[in-house]
């Protein structure tokens, strides 16, 4: 029997209503907005607006991360800890876009498997805060949130949260999205100039470690060359693009319901995340990502459980679909050999298959007497070696890595082959929040992975 008109409406009407669910439920980290109509208002817009990603591309994605749970690929996913309004320009855009193809090209090479590229980009704008305050001598303001709430000059006008910004927000993130696209499809991503740029880095003296590398990496495309490979192909790459869906009042509006499947799409982006901070299994946060077809990720950090893991697994995969979550792990390089071991041993005893993938930033925060929020490269890398020999110790596949890094020569962590010490964090420390690794301290991280993936 056919289901009638009213059944059908009633089907994607409870679809629907369940995507609101989220609203009677505890929620953290939202911005205290003052004025509700200015919201509605906002959130009517976005509803309104076209979609930045389709539903097409977000499947693809799925099946692209389904083959790396399954250990035949590799995901690579990088970009700024804020995204801002202001740094949407073409240059920053541009080296954040090359820096993560130069990563790329030596992982693929190193771990002879797809690299799937993902920018923490064109949407990465709300920020989660430890204190809903900043106090600054004696003055204390509303805290920074993101430029999608406010903004981060120390005014109590700057610092009002102002909804008209989710407006930017998507428009920020469509440039942005519609600039990457141009570089992914163009000739920009072309194999072989991605390599030569590859070939400026290694050939600086202080990165004479992975000259060697990079030379196998230039007689492998030499022999393709040889045999009459078509580089036609391998000017363009798959690019996806992600951020932490924190902000609900923008999250909400960008998700629709497919027309092919009937089923709720969030369109800002083909990944989005649940952060360390929003977590909790019986939150909006959670209850709003279990309901949408994306790809999703979910932050541990070290105090997870077993039974937390497990449960999360329940709630946002319950159908155990292949390339549906992402198991992000931030333990901090001190922790990772402990903490993380317990949780692959619990998830490799169930009936699920999550993608497993190291964020080694968010684990390793420090801040210098002089008041810089830093990381030291060699804890960021250490990190690292944990997740690959957690993984190598339990038998389960160490899937991917997750960066917040910058193609600008900033200063703002420490350490890597160009010796960043405290003193020169002033020189050029530029991020509105966490601080990322530079464009030489990215490569370098990626040539330092590809010798674990070599070992694998
Ligand atoms: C982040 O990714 O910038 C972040 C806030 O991470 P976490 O949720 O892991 O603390
Ligand atoms: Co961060």
């Amino acid at each position: 029997m056919s289901l009638t008109n009213e059944a059908v409406v009633a089907a994607s009407q409870s679809v629907i209503d369940g995507l609101d669910a989220w609203r009677a439920l505890p929620i953290k980290q939202q911005p205290p907005w003052l004025d509700a109509g200015a919201v509605i208002e906002a959130s009517t817009k976005l509803a309104s607006f076209p979609p930045l990603v389709f539903a097409g591309e977000v499947d693809t994605l799925r099946d692209r991360l389904a083959v790396a749970a399954s250990g035949q690929a590799f995901l690579l996913q990088g970009g700024d800890c804020a995204e801002t309004f202001a740094g949407a320009t073409a240059d920053q855009i541009r080296n954040r876009v090359k820096t993560l193809l130069q990563m790329a090209v030596v992982l693929t090479y190193a771990a002879e498997l797809p690299v799937i590229k993902m920018g923490r980009m064109a949407g990465q704008f709300a920020k989660p805060r430890s204190s809903d305050t900043e106090t600054r001598g004696d003055i204390t303001l509303p805290a920074y949130r993101g430029d999608i709430v406010n903004g981060y000059d120390f005014t109590p006008e700057s610092r009002l949260a102002d909804p008209a910004r989710m407006v930017q927000g998507y428009h920020t993130s469509a440039s942005t999205l519609n600039l990457i696209r141009a570089f992914t499809q163009g000739g920009f991503a072309d194999l072989r100039e991605v390599h030569n740029w590859n070939k400026g880095f290694t050939s600086n003296p202080a990165n004479a470690r992975y000259d060697q590398l990079a030379r196998e990496i230039d007689r492998a495309i030499n022999f393709m060359t040889a045999c009459g490979a078509d580089f036609e192909a391998l000017k363009r790459t798959e690019f996806f693009v992600s951020h932490e869906a924190l902000l609900m009042d923008y999250e909400r509006p960008m998700t629709r319901i497919d027309s092919r499947t009937g089923t709720p799409y969030n369109t800002s982006a083909h990944f989005v995340w649940i952060g360390e901070r929003t977590r909790e299994l019986d939150g909006a946060h959670v209850d709003f990502l279990s309901r949408v077809r994306n790809p999703i990720g979910v932050k541990l950090g070290p105090t997870t459980s077993p039974a937390d893991v497990l449960a999360l697994i329940d709630k946002l995969d319950p159908h155990r679909e292949p390339g549906r979550l992402t198991l992000i792990t931030r333990m901090g390089a001190g922790k990772i050999r402990d903490a993380l071991p317990p949780l692959l041993e619990a998830v490799k005893a169930s009936d699920a298959n999550p993608l497993w993938i190291t964020d080694p930033m968010h684990g390793n925060g420090m801040t210098t007497p002089t008041g810089y929020k830093t990381r030291r490269f060699d804890d960021v890398l250490d990190e690292v070696q944990g997740f690959f020999e957690a993984h190598r110790s339990v038998g389960t596949y160490p899937g991917g890595m997750h960066v917040e890094l910058t193609g600008d020569d900033v200063t703002e962590c420490l350490g890597g082959s160009e010796m960043i010490d405290e003193e020169s964090l002033a020189t050029r420390y530029e991020s509105l929040c966490d601080p990322r690794l530079n464009h030489s301290q990215s490569l370098e991280l990626a040539f330092l992975v590809a010798e674990e993936l070599k070992r694998r």
